[in-house]
């Protein structure tokens, strides 16, 4: 082969090369955005009763007495907003994928209140209270910890999740029955004893999925024009 030949197959195979490299890169961006992280703002939906999981300014009239959540079908409702916090006395890195088993808290983002339960009766269907609780700085108690459970190996956002209450046991569900005025036509919102019941599966729906390679001005800037 001549050495001119040998120039030219160089010359050929280094934009492949760099073809190569650079479909490895962008498919390692990919594979990371399919997590939900440590720090993430998201919204999740009920898989089976197609509602976001919901909170809002109002009080249960009935049980604790405590910030009422509740399921919405629209998709655009800020009040839908939730924040992946650790599970209150642990920490975890902001932009860390979310491994299954691990003990979170979900912070209302506009109330500042933990997703929260207790042995309190809900107000329709007489399962297990699920409440939002928790001061102004979004310290609660232990009835806001929640494990992630899932079967593979991160909270995936293509992947439906189960959520158990610590304290409880419980897991998070839809009841299937919807409230009258004042929030009529949103869902309720229960524990329920069995993973295997109706409603207990919650997908990763909209949201600001922050990564490790983000690069914030500063720790905490979550954008709230979601
Ligand atoms: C849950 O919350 C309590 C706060 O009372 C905390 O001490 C505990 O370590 C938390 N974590 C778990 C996994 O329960």
């Amino acid at each position: 082969m001549g050495s001119n030949k040998l120039f030219h197959l160089i010359m050929n195979f280094i934009p492949m090369l760099f073809l190569i490299l650079l479909c490895f890169l962008s498919k390692s961006n990919a594979s990371r955005a399919e997590f939900v992280t440590c720090g993430t703002v998201l919204k999740i939906m009920n898989t089976d009763l197609r509602l976001r999981l919901h909170s809002h300014d109002v009080k249960y009239g009935s049980g604790s007495g405590q910030q009422s959540v509740t399921a919405v079908d629209v998709s655009d409702d800020h009040n839908s907003h939730w924040l992946v916090r650790p599970a209150m006395g642990e920490t975890c890195k902001r932009g860390e994928p979310i491994k299954c088993n691990t003990n979170i808290r979900l912070q209302h983002v506009s109330t500042k209140r933990n997703l929260h339960s207790h042995y309190f009766s809900s107000p329709l269907s007489g399962n297990q209270e699920v409440s939002c609780y928790g001061d102004d700085s979004g310290e609660g108690d232990s009835g806001d910890n929640w494990t992630v459970v899932c079967n593979n190996d991160y909270w995936r956002r293509d992947t439906p999740i189960k959520l158990r209450h610590i304290d409880t046991a419980a897991f998070l569900a839809g009841s299937g029955r919807t409230f009258g005025r004042p929030i009529s036509g949103q869902g309720e919102i229960v524990g329920v004893t069995s993973q295997y019941g109706a409603y207990t599966d919650w997908q990763a729906k909209e949201g600001l999925f922050v990564h490790p390679s983000d690069a914030l001005p500063h720790q905490g800037a979550i954008h709230t024009e979601l």
